[in-house]
């Protein structure tokens, strides 16, 4: 029997890795598969890197790039300014406490990548899709069906929506187990996946892991990364205690409301104005 833990999007919440780690190693984890987002959102990514490189020694390890590593390589090209504000202030602040050693790390990642298991069917792993980090698959779309096709493979894994799901359409199977960072979710667990193969099969299952969100929170204060972010930090904030996703509504209302006065809109480069007006609001 192989037991694999499945790990995405945990956005810096060491806290929730940190729960995550070691209800696995209780579970006697034997391989992990990483789904990208490893950084940003929360406070101190240097202990989300530390925890990382730490499993890599001791486990074998896969990973795929998220889009978050892309903004962080982004800015080390000057492709993205470095700007405190609500638009970029969480990637600014990331960026400021890794290392040379970590951007390399992301840069070396793929997007997308076949696993190879003895005995077991191959699985494929990506972030958004195979195509593009940022995008987005879901049972039944025409971007899966296109992944299946490029990454042959019948399992597909992939993170980026926040979203569990699972489907088996034509033999071919798609699982998303959900964010570590548990934005949303229920409040305090932190959510991953674990595939158990035996005989010749995966069992796929959805599995979560207790931790403080009230701490993770007020981490994003105390660590000054609410200095950095202003509304965008408040929304991470009230998602991590509440379970509703405050950072999707409000960036996507501050965009509406820029579109609405006729602003052009740039990549994480949205006026200050409009995170504020969202967050009023949305009660921030
Ligand atoms: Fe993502």
């Amino acid at each position: 029997m192989l037991n694999v833990a499945v790990i995405g999007d945990i956005h810096s919440n060491h806290l929730a890795f940190k729960a995550v780690i070691e209800a696995i190693e209780k579970a006697q984890v034997d391989q992990i598969l990483f789904l990208g987002d490893y950084l940003t959102d929360c406070a101190y990514p240097e202990k989300t890197m530390m925890y990382l490189y730490a499993l890599r020694e001791n486990y074998p390890c896969f990973f795929v790039r998220g889009n978050r590593e892309e903004y962080l390589l982004q800015m080390q090209a000057g492709e993205l300014p470095k700007r405190r504000c609500s638009s970029a202030g969480s990637v600014l602040y990331t960026y400021e406490r890794i290392t040379g050693k970590d951007l390399d790390f992301f840069n070396k990642m793929p997007i997308a990548r076949q696993v190879t298991f003895q005995d077991l069917p191959p699985v494929a792993i990506c972030h958004g899709s195979p195509f593009a980090t940022r995008e987005h698959m879901y049972p039944g779309t025409e971007s899966l069906s296109k992944a299946f096709s490029v990454l042959k493979t019948d399992v597909v894994i992939a993170g980026h929506n926040h979203h569990r799901s699972y489907s088996l359409e034509n033999g071919k199977e798609y699982f998303n187990p959900d964010s570590v960072a548990a934005i949303p979710g229920t409040p305090g667990f932190a959510r991953y996946g674990w595939l158990t193969g035996e005989n010749g099969k995966w069992r796929f299952s959805f599995r979560s892991a207790a931790f403080d969100n009230k701490a993770a929170a007020d981490e994003i204060r105390q660590s000054g990364l609410q200095d950095y972010a202003n509304v965008y930090a408040k929304a991470v904030q009230k998602s991590l205690l509440t379970g509703k996703n405050f950072v999707f509504d409000c960036a996507v209302l501050a965009h509406k409301l820029a579109m609405k006065a006729g602003e052009t809109i740039i990549p994480l480069q949205l006026p200050e104005i409009y995170w504020e007006a969202a967050a009023q609001q949305l009660n921030l």
